[in-house]
């Protein structure tokens, strides 16, 4: 935090416990994501990344602890007054509206974001990010494959920057191509002033355009600092061999694309 300088950061987690029931997800979690910084939150399956998540988008109450936009204390908000004061989350998996097309998950998408005259000029810039999404405009989205669905997913908060953007496994069963497309839009959107939370088990890929890291081991934070600090040690140690060595353990058959610079594990 830049508390020196008098500014809070625009995303803090302050001290957080979450659970759901009985079973305790977080213990005294804190993080922070600065105007334009990317911080991946790495972690093995289970270690509570979607948790926090959850807590920053409103979905799960921390039981102890709190979370500060802009230095405002957003904790007990509801999830869209929090979203309409510039906090958006891609969730885990698929999360669109399956009966509806393509078009219309975007434009109702972009209703709540923008003005009425901007909507059709958004949908243009969706698609040329995302050209799949122009040729399936008509389909119901429930119809769309999962990578097709996460496309959408991402298409809905990558058109206006966001004050935060919660992004949960965002490449997750993407083809290595549409991978790409989808980290250059969110460093665009990074260097348009966003503050990106990166929730990702792709180490590497996510290390192409981190600032920092923070690694959860269940449920506490067991290390943070800048992505040229995460050694293969600290990695193994925290996620798993399986990680520390690029696979993913998530399902996704995919092979992640190698960093070609600024890959600190080569
Ligand atoms: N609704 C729920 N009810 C009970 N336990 C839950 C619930 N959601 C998550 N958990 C548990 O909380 C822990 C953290 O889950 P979380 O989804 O945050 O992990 P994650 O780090 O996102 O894992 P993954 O990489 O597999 O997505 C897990 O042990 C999980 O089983
Ligand atoms: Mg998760």
């Amino acid at each position: 935090m830049n508390e020196r300088m008098g500014v809070a950061p625009r995303l803090a987690v302050r001290k957080v416990h979450a659970a759901y029931g009985p079973y305790r997800a977080l213990f005294d979690v804190s993080l922070h994501v600065g105007a334009g910084e990317v911080v991946a939150l790495l972690g093995a399956n289970g270690a509570g990344k979607t948790t926090i998540a959850r807590v920053v988008s409103g979905l799960l109450a921390p039981t102890r602890g709190a979370v500060f936009l802009d230095g405002e204390s957003i904790g007990g908000e509801r999830p869209y007054r929090i979203a309409r004061m510039g906090v958006a989350h891609v969730p885990e998996g698929r999360s669109v509206f399956s009966s509806l097309t393509v078009e219309e998950n975007l434009t109702l998408a972009f209703r709540q974001q923008l003005a009425a005259r901007e909507v059709s000029s958004a949908l243009d810039e969706a698609y040329v990010v995302f050209p799949r999404l122009r040729e399936r405009r008509a389909q119901p989205a429930g119809t769309l494959s999962g990578g097709e669905q996460r496309m959408l997913a991402l298409a809905r908060v990558l058109v206006r920057p966001p004050k935060v953007l919660v992004a949960d496994e965002p490449s997750l069963g993407l083809a290595p191509v549409v991978v790409a497309d989808v980290y250059r839009t969110l460093d665009r959107i990074r260097s348009d002033g966003t503050a990106l939370l990166l929730i990702e088990q792709h180490v590497h890929q996510a290390a192409t355009i981190a600032d920092r890291v923070v690694v959860l081991k269940r449920g506490r934070v067991t290390f943070e600092g800048p992505v040229s600090a995460l050694d293969d040690s600290v990695l193994t140690e925290a996620i798993g061999d399986q990680v520390a060595s690029g696979d993913s353990p998530s399902g996704s058959s995919e092979p992640t694309p190698p960093a070609e610079d600024a890959d600190p594990f080569s």
